[in-house]
């Protein structure tokens, strides 16, 4: 249990893919956990193979949010990075919770849920060219 609080604490104080995107072909618009107000948005650049969309082959956010919420979105990003779309769009809460390796209470679980909520609004908003 400590590993993963280590873990959690690393990716909140370093976390990997902070920052937007200069090239995307995906955008989240800000999406926000109704209980604290806290936000994050997600770009996506993803490979188009004859003319279906493929891989992530870069993702970035941005937002603010408590530890768990930074933490996850570092996580997620990390674990999206090269994924088949198909795969992506089949991520579920425990996509989440297993990368955080910890158990959650409900208001933690939206914390945690924020960035997999903008992936998906990403996603569904169809491509930026
Ligand atoms: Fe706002 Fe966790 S308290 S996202």
């Amino acid at each position: 249990m400590s590993m993963y609080r280590e873990q959690i604490l690393d990716h909140y104080k370093n976390p990997r893919n902070r920052g937007r995107l200069d090239d995307f072909t995906h955008y989240s618009g800000k999406v926000s956990n109704p209980l604290c107000g806290d936000e994050v948005e997600v770009w996506v650049q993803m490979s188009i193979v004859n003319c279906q969309l493929s891989n992530i082959v870069a993702i970035g956010f941005d937002g603010h949010g408590c530890a768990i919420c930074i933490a996850s979105a570092s996580l997620l990003t990390e674990w999206a990075k090269e994924k088949e779309i198909q795969e992506v769009e089949q991520m579920t809460s425990e996509t989440v919770t297993d990368l955080l390796g910890i158990s959650l209470t409900p208001v933690r679980l939206k914390c945690a849920l924020l960035v997999r909520d903008a992936l998906r609004e990403a996603l569904s908003r169809g491509v930026i060219m």
